[in-house]
């Protein structure tokens, strides 16, 4: 059997919100592998994020931080997506307004706009989360990608959670992200999708790992 020259077990976070690391942690720990914070590293260096797509602004983020610490490192990168928008917000969720209520108006606003021209309602949308793993000696990053399907609804509903959560209504549910349990929400949303492709292969990279022990 070929054995990866990548099974390392630590993996770097390369992000500073510690919500995301706390919630990586939770459901990777399962698999063996280790997450070092980005304070252990001295910290990483803000990138622009400027890819066109999730896919690429993820590599860029586990990239500059692989290279910056020397070891292997991931990020992910996330956002909302509305069909009647052609997509939007998507990669600039967070740069859409200032704060969550006012990205939420913006979202509300924009959306009616549309259906008033369009002479129709349309509410599909999901959640795309995307994780890229970086290795400081490849060129390459492997890309994970998770999403959860819904709908967005008129008026914000519900307390919990953060974003855009307020205003959708993942399919098979009457109730909105920020209305659900927050594992309830933790166990079907996209960052759990995306974390569930990646667990794939972090479990393959301990397998690996193991057998070299052996
Ligand atoms: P980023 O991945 O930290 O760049 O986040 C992108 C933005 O997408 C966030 O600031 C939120 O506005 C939105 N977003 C991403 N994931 C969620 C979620 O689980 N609930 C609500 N909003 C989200």
């Amino acid at each position: 059997m070929e054995i990866s020259r990548h099974n390392e077990t630590r993996f770097l976070a390369a992000t500073g919100n510690e919500h995301k690391i706390r919630e990586f942690r939770e459901i990777l720990s399962q698999f063996g592998v280790e997450f070092v914070h980005p304070k252990d590293v001295g910290g990483i260096p803000e990138v622009e994020e400027n890819g066109a797509t999730f896919e690429e602004n993820a590599v860029i983020k586990a990239k500059s931080a692989a290279e910056t610490a020397g070891m292997p490192a991931f990020a992910d990168d996330s956002g909302l997506v509305v069909d009647i928008l052609d997509g939007a917000p998507g990669i600039y969720s967070s740069r859409y307004a200032d704060t969550d209520t006012a990205r939420i108006a913006r979202l509300l606003r924009e959306i009616r706009e549309k259906e008033r021209e369009a002479g129709l309602r349309r509410r599909a949308a999901k959640f795309v989360c995307v994780i890229a793993v970086a290795y400081p000696d490849r060129e390459d990053a492997d890309v994970f990608r998770g999403e959860v399907s819904g709908e967005i609804i008129d008026e914000p509903r519900g307390e919990n959670g953060f974003g855009y959560d307020p205003v959708f209504v993942p399919d098979g549910h009457s109730a909105t992200f920020a209305e659900l349990p927050s594992e309830m929400k933790d166990s079907i949303s996209h960052r759990h999708n995306a974390l569930m492709a990646a667990s794939v292969h972090f479990e393959r990279v301990r397998r690996d790992a193991s057998d070299v022990l052996r």
